[in-house]
Formats: structure tokens, sequence, C-alpha cells
């Protein structure tokens, strides 16, 4: 898809993205954490504060937001060599075009400037996310079962990492 542009987003950006973010969590509730509900509530100025502190990333189609995935630090100087993935969402009509992985390059590309280790999570149901993760170099090192509650139903999470440095720098397993 040569069209496509990737790039950071700004506060300047937040109406774009609170509309994506909240059609992520209104399409694809069991592939996040939060729920549409508390993001809803949330005006717009907390998620130019989200954009602000973090970095989010955006797949433009001309003016078209149509893909976001974001990069978080581990708080606490202990975690501090560790970053997540986090947010990856695709609008259903253009996926299985290259967006995901496009948007989760940006990320890593951000990540080595960073951190050491880029971890993530996801569902275990969820395929496509998982197939595209581990042709990305994510190597899953753990299962939290019922790490998700929704409604009385449980999910469980696949713990995926991608080390970013050379694996005998980081140290011992
Ligand atoms: C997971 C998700 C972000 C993937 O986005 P995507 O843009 O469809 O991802 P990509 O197109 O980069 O890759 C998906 C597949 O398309 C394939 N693909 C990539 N480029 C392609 C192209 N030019 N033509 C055809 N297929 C292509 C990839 O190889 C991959 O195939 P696979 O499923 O056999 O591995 C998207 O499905 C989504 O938003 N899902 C809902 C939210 C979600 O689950 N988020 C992840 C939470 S952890």
């Amino acid at each position: 898809m040569h069209d496509m542009q990737i790039r950071r987003l700004s506060p300047t950006d937040a109406i774009l993205y609170r509309e994506l973010r909240l059609e992520a969590l209104r399409l694809a509730p069991d592939a996040f954490s939060s729920t549409f509900a508390v993001e809803n509530a949330e005006p717009l100025t907390w998620f130019a504060d989200r954009l602000e502190r973090s970095a989010v990333f955006g797949a433009f189609g001309g003016e078209e937001l149509q893909g976001i995935a974001a990069f978080l630090a581990r708080p606490g100087q202990k975690e501090a060599h560790k970053g997540v993935l986090v947010g990856m969402y695709v609008r259903p009509d253009v996926r299985n075009a290259g967006i995901g992985r496009r948007l989760a390059e940006a990320v890593i590309e951000h990540a080595r400037r960073e951190v050491e280790i880029l971890q993530l999570s996801v569902v275990a149901g969820n395929e496509p996310a998982r197939r595209l993760y581990t042709s990305l170099g994510f190597v899953e090192y753990g299962l939290e079962k019922n790490a998700l509650k929704v409604n009385g139903c449980y999910w469980d999470e696949v713990l995926m990492a991608k080390p970013l440095v050379p694996v005998d720098r980081i140290g011992p397993p």
C-alpha cells in the first residue's frame, strides 16, 4: 500500500485518535484491556495527554487515520529496560494489506532507541495478531491464564517478547 503514511501522533491529532481508539474498543472489545465505556467518558484533553506522554503511531491513508499502535515504557527504574507494544488496531476495511505490520515496525524502531526488550500480550484466540507478531520476531514466553474477565468470561493472554539487543547482552534467563 504505497499511499500509506506512518507517523507519530501529536496532541493536535487528538480528535482523529479519539475516534479510532473508541472504534477499536467498540468493535474489538476482546482485544484490549480497556473498555469503550471508560474511555468514551473521557474528555478530548485526556486523549491529547496520552499522545503527549506516550509514543502513539498512526497510519494515514490521505487525511484518514486507518490504524494505530503505541509504545509504553515500563515504569520504575528496575523495569526501565523493557517497553510494551499496546493498542494495535487497524480499521476492518483496510486489514490484510500490511498496515498492522508497518505500525508494529514503527513501534519496534522507536523501542530500539528506548529499551532492550519489547513485550506485548495478545488474547490467546487472536490468531491474526499472533501470526503478525511472530513474523516480526516476537517469541512467546508465557501464558497468563484468566488474564481478562469480561462479563463473567475469562480470557487467557499469550505473553510475547522481542529482544532488541543481542540476547547475550541482556543477561542469563
Ligand atoms: C491485528 C491487526 C492489527 C492486524 O492488522 P493488519 O493491517 O490486517 O495486519 P497486516 O496486514 O500487516 O498483517 C495481517 C496479515 O496480512 C498479511 N499481509 C500483509 N501484507 C499483505 C498484502 N499486501 N496482501 C495480502 N496480505 C498481506 C500478513 O502476512 C498477515 O497475514 P497472516 O495473517 O497470514 O500472517 C488487525 O487484525 C486488527 O486491528 N485486529 C483487531 C484488533 C486487534 O486484535 N489488535 C491486536 C491486539 S494485541
